[in-house]
């Protein structure tokens, strides 16, 4: 696995000469934050050795760098699912690229349905644990370079980027949530029972992404600050029948107020 990963990395390495310390992985809908960029070089997922092809309807796979205001990022557009059939050694794939590109920093969005009953549709809520449903993504043979065996996740969210999300969604008036993302296999969305077994074992709000990228990316010491937009109502009274396109469009409602967070987060 990790010559695969050398390998990537050389010929991203060969595309993008200079490698920012900051990436994005941009999730569904939320492609938006695209047209900020300055984009400098677009390298497709395809051309990378080893690297995965996304197959989700409103997922491009794209490696772009360019620069949001003056600060230079590398963002991924388009990211691996599980539930695509991926084995968790592809999923966090293109995090190990990223660590070993020297990427800092990890902003990751997503859409979720929301379990807490305050939470409404379109709003955004920033991560600050998880719950893992999902196979662990560091089940196997362990490479050091990687770091620990057994990895702490007691702080699995950057607390200062928490804390300066805080302050910005006062300046910039974007209010935000915070609270516990349960990351779940998918494809399925939930019944009403798994919904509230969901927020009985403390969960916020359940996705099918995040989780798996947030373990590898904590494990070899990356920042991570993610974020959801509860794009559905995992609360009693309020669970309505859903599409994925349901999902895309209150995600892309919310895109503006949550690029424009994130574009101060990473830029301020
Ligand atoms: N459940 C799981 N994943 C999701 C949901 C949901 O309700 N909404 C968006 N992604």
């Amino acid at each position: 696995m990790l010559t695969a990963i050398k390998e990537a990395v050389s010929y991203i390495r060969e595309k993008i000469h200079e490698i920012p310390d900051t990436a994005i992985i941009l999730g569904t809908g939320l492609g938006k934050i695209v047209d900020h960029l300055e984009v400098e070089h677009v390298v497709d997922y395809q051309s990378i050795p080893h690297f995965p092809v996304s197959t989700v309807e409103g997922h491009e796979g794209k490696l772009i760098s360019g620069k949001l205001g003056e600060k230079r990022v590398l963002v991924m557009q388009g990211r691996f699912h599980y539930y695509e059939g991926y084995e968790m050694q592809e999923v966090i794939f293109p995090i190990r690229v990223m660590k070993l590109l020297g990427i800092k920093t990890l902003v990751v969005s997503n859409a979720a349905g929301g379990m807490n009953p305050e939470f409404e549709i379109g709003d955004i809520m920033v991560i600050n644990d998880h719950i893992c449903l999902m196979p662990n993504p560091l089940v196997g043979k362990h490479e050091p370079a990687f770091g620990v065996r057994f990895p702490d996740m007691s702080q699995t969210y950057d607390p200062e980027l928490l804390q300066k999300a805080r302050v910005l969604s006062k300046e910039l008036q974007i209010p935000i949530r915070e609270g516990c993302y349960v990351g779940v296999t998918g494809p399925t969305l939930e019944t009403p029972k798994e919904y509230q077994y969901l927020r009985i074992i403390g969960g916020d709000a359940v996705g099918m992404s995040t989780v798996p990228e947030a373990i590898a990316a904590h494990q070899m010491g990356i920042s991570i600050f993610a974020v959801s937009v509860i794009t559905d109502l995992g609360v009693p009274g309020k669970i309505q029948k859903l599409t994925h396109q349901d999902v895309i469009k209150a995600a892309e409602k919310t895109a503006p107020k949550l690029t424009e967070l994130i574009i101060n987060l990473i830029t301020d």
